[in-house]
């Protein structure tokens, strides 16, 4: 049994998340948790909400509320709306809780005891009428690349490009609107990352198993070489930059960024959750506390990795205290909406709540998981959602299990008939299944969603199959048994189908369960011998029809939804 820690980049409390956050990060880590768990590996997911920064205090201030009151209003609803799509976090932390703040504070002291922080005074913008600085998204202006004139102080939304407010052309506050700004002096403690290009380009080399992606971005960041980074900002709401709690010098209105805090919370997380069960956070942590046996796997859009493969390794590293760092680190490509962009601020796209209020979480977790935007983004649209659901999970595994109950009910009674022996269509079925469910748990264990469920697509299309040729609505007219034997094959796949479809389906897979009254905690456990597991029921078991799983997808629903949420 290994021990293995999952954290899934954290999302901005600004908003409920879209799906392309969701299948970008939070889906495909519940996916593989789910599917260690049901290995027999003892898996501990983390995750939470990224509360501070700008975005943080500029959405509080379009809804009214105090950041502290939104932040706590909004991280609830995202933790509603993960559990509701069946997100399995062991805990779902907050960035602003007390054990990112000591951590945080921890690390810069540590990374200061090391010779790695400097105080710098830099030239920031000052808006004369907010009579403040202006940080990142507080400045907005016309882009100095594209000529956009909306960009925002961090990044251009229109061409991608990280800025630094001071390129701005014709910069105003994003507060006031105002012209009126300045550039004037303000102190900020630099991170000396170019102190640790070496330590971290030899961390980079030694990570044989990180995917192309990963690796090539890592690289490019080391090529152009590291810079050193401001890690403090001119706001209210964040870490203090105080030690042992005396605000350093000079810093008592400044706060840590939000990018050097956020990463830390994967193990502010997981203080948290120990905390509130009695665990032990270390052990999954610390090197020299039981940590090095752990496998730590990070999931992430694209845009991230840069931030987990240099700039949180510069933090821990440069401590030269004992922590775990990541092991594998999966990142995914953009999934968009139309072909455009999903977008929080301008709510283009599908929103998590929205997509429940249509139709339950498993119809989108397949959808998403089965397409998700691995070696290249990918594009959602209604339709092509409406199709996969309509043939994969309707036509497919829905009506495997409506038809082979509904039979069995019919000639046989609701009990697994005993009757018969398993002759050489089932021997042809086992073989196969095996062959397909290595295959399939081989990818998962890679995180090669795309090829996983592909895979696991096909073992429902053989169950289809099988059911074809053995046709028992056939042979009961002249061998009962043959027919018997074959419906109880039918009725100990479904029980197989449900294990194996868990890790990405798990409502529809305990529905599956209770068809048999199967406790679903012990029914799932990986079924690594599929011969064995096709001979579960020997015949006698009761069982009940189920409903429907999959309601099919209609034209007028699709089209009743493209204008609800403005498709073109
Ligand atoms: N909130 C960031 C985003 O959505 C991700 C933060 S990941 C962390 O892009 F590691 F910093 F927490
Ligand atoms: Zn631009």
């Amino acid at each position: 049994m290994a021990r293995i820690l999952i954290t899934s980049a954290l999302p901005y409390i600004n908003g409920i998340k879209h799906l392309g956050n969701l299948v970008g990060s939070m889906l495909p880590a519940d996916v593989y948790a789910r599917f260690q768990r049901q290995r027999g590996h003892e898996v501990l997911y983390i995750c939470a909400t990224d509360e501070h920064g700008t975005p943080a205090e500029l959405a509080a201030r379009a809804a009214g509320q105090t950041v502290r009151e939104y932040c706590r209003e909004q991280h609830d609803i995202q933790k509603q709306a993960g559990e509701a799509f069946g997100l399995s976090f062991d805990h779902f932390g907050r960035s602003s809780n007390a054990p990112n703040h000591r951590l945080t504070q921890h690390f810069a002291k540590a990374l200061e005891n090391k010779g790695l922080i400097e105080e710098r005074t830099d030239r920031q913008v000052y808006s004369v009428d907010d009579m403040r600085f202006l940080p990142d998204r507080y400045v907005e202006g016309t882009c100095p690349h594209c000529d956009y004139e909306k960009a925002r102080g961090d990044q251009c939304d229109n061409c991608g490009r990280l800025l630094d407010p001071v390129d701005l052309k014709n910069p105003y506050s994003a507060i006031s609107g105002s012209h009126k700004v300045e550039l004037r002096e303000t102190k900020h403690l630099y991170l000396l990352q170019s102190k640790l290009q070496d330590r971290i380009a030899a961390w980079v080399e030694e990570k044989s198993g990180w995917p192309l992606l990963t690796k090539s971005i890592a690289q490019k960041w080391l090529k152009e070489g590291l810079r050193d980074r401001s890690i403090t900002r001119d706001l209210q709401w964040g870490v203090p930059v105080a030690y042992e709690g005396e605000a350093r010098p000079g810093f008592e209105n400044k706060v840590f960024y939000v990018w050097f805090d956020a990463p830390i919370e994967y193990i502010g997380a997981t203080e948290e959750w120990a905390l509130s069960n009695g665990q032990d956070w270390e052990s999954w942590w610390r090197t020299d506390k039981g940590a090095d046996d752990v496998k730590y796997v990070q999931v992430m859009g694209k845009d991230n990795v840069a931030f987990h493969t240099v700039s949180f390794p510069c933090t821990i590293l440069g401590s030269e205290e004992p922590w775990k760092t990541v092991d594998a680190l999966k990142s995914l490509n953009w999934l968009t909406w139309y072909g455009g962009k999903f977008s929080t601020s301008e709510q283009r796209g599908i929103f998590m709540d929205q997509a429940l209020e249509i139709l339950p979480a498993d119809y989108w977790r397949w959808h998403l998981m089965a397409n998700a935007p691995e070696s290249d983004d990918a594009s959602f649209t209604l339709e092509h959602f409406a199709s996969v659901v309509n043939k994969d999970l309707a036509d497919v595994l829905g009506n495997f299990v409506n038809r082979i109950t509904r039979f069995c009910k019919a000639r046989f009674g609701e009990e697994v008939p005993a009757e018969g022996a398993y002759g050489e269509a089932e021997k042809a079925l086992i073989a196969e299944l095996e062959t397909r469910a290595a295959a399939y748990a081989g990818y998962l264990e890679e995180m090669e969603f795309r090829k996983a469920f592909t895979e696991l697509r096909a073992i429902w299309v053989a169950g289809n199959e099988y059911l074809q040729v053995a046709a028992p609505w056939t042979a009961i007219k002249e061998d009962r048994e043959r027919a018997a034997a074959s419906v109880r094959c039918a009725l100990n796949l479904i029980v197989v189908f449900a294990a194996l479809s868990r890790p990405v389906i798990p409502f529809t897979a305990d529905k599956m369960f209770a068809i048999f009254d199967l406790d679903p905690e012990t029914a799932a456990r990986w079924p690594d011998d599929v011969g064995a597991a096709l001979s579960r029921f020997k015949g006698g078991e009761a069982f009940a029809l189920p409903e429907v799983l999959f309601a099919k997808i209609e034209d007028e629903q699709v089209e009743e939804w493209r204008q609800r949420f403005k498709a073109q």
